[in-house]
């Protein structure tokens, strides 16, 4: 197939170093709520990137959950690929797409497991059908057929009939602490605006640089 004639010109307003905040959590939030208010589906689906032992990289869709000037936390299964990837290597890549906005927004950073406490504070917030699927999914393993899922979940809906379901010790977030974003706004004739911001010592300090398209 040749889609050499499938192409979209980008005609929103620009961005400059001068009007994106100082700070690229604060900018985040700012082009986050701009995703919410626009009602896009699932604004806070975000590629996580991660590298494996076999130096191979790694691209799936987390949802974002909690974001503030810590970091960015999603959950997950801690036996999972991605699990064992960060376990080896904790230096992962964030991508967002707001299609709608002609915007991809690229962060770096190191993952690092969240604690058992702050995960469980978020799992007695899921829907029950969700803390019990999270049990017996043992992700990223290979399984013989899905009627098998069905019958353990069967199992672990009778084992977890009433009361509050525990967390389960293999299930958990992880908080990304970036140490680089990247804005991207699509422009008239390629000549897209990129500003970058590049986190210097450890002392919340942000330098700021415009790239070339
Ligand atoms: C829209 C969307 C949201 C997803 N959200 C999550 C999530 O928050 N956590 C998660 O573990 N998997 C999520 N997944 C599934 C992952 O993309 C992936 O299939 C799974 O985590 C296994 O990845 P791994 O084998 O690389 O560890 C989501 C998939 C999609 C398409």
């Amino acid at each position: 197939m040749n889609l050499s004639d499938l192409r979209k010109e980008y005609t929103r307003a620009g961005i400059s170093k001068k009007n994106l905040a100082p700070n690229p959590f604060k900018q985040f939030e700012i082009w986050f709520q701009q995703a919410v208010d626009g009602d896009l589906l699932e604004p806070n689906a975000m590629t996580l990137s991660t590298v494996g032992p076999d130096n191979i990289p790694s691209a799936r869709v987390v949802l974002l959950k909690v974001f503030d000037n810590n970091g960015f936390v999603f959950f997950t299964n801690y036996s999972s690929k991605k699990a064992k990837d960060i376990a080896q290597n904790p230096n992962v890549a964030l991508h967002f797409y707001w299609p709608a906005f002609e915007r991809q927004l690229r962060i770096n950073g190191i993952a690092k497991k969240i604690t058992a406490k702050e995960s469980f504070d978020y799992y007695k917030t899921r829907p029950r059908g969700s803390q019990l699927g999270a049990w017996i999914s043992e992700q990223s393993s290979v399984i013989s057929s899905r009627k098998l899922l069905e019958m353990q979940f069967g199992k672990i809906m009778e084992k977890f009939a009433k009361g509050q379901i525990p967390l389960p010790d293999f299930w958990g977030g992880y908080r990304i602490k970036p140490s680089s974003f990247e804005f991207w706004q699509g422009r008239e004739n390629r000549l897209h605006d990129r500003i970058s911001y590049n986190l210097i010592g450890d002392n919340n300090n942000w330098q700021k640089n415009r790239l070339a398209p």
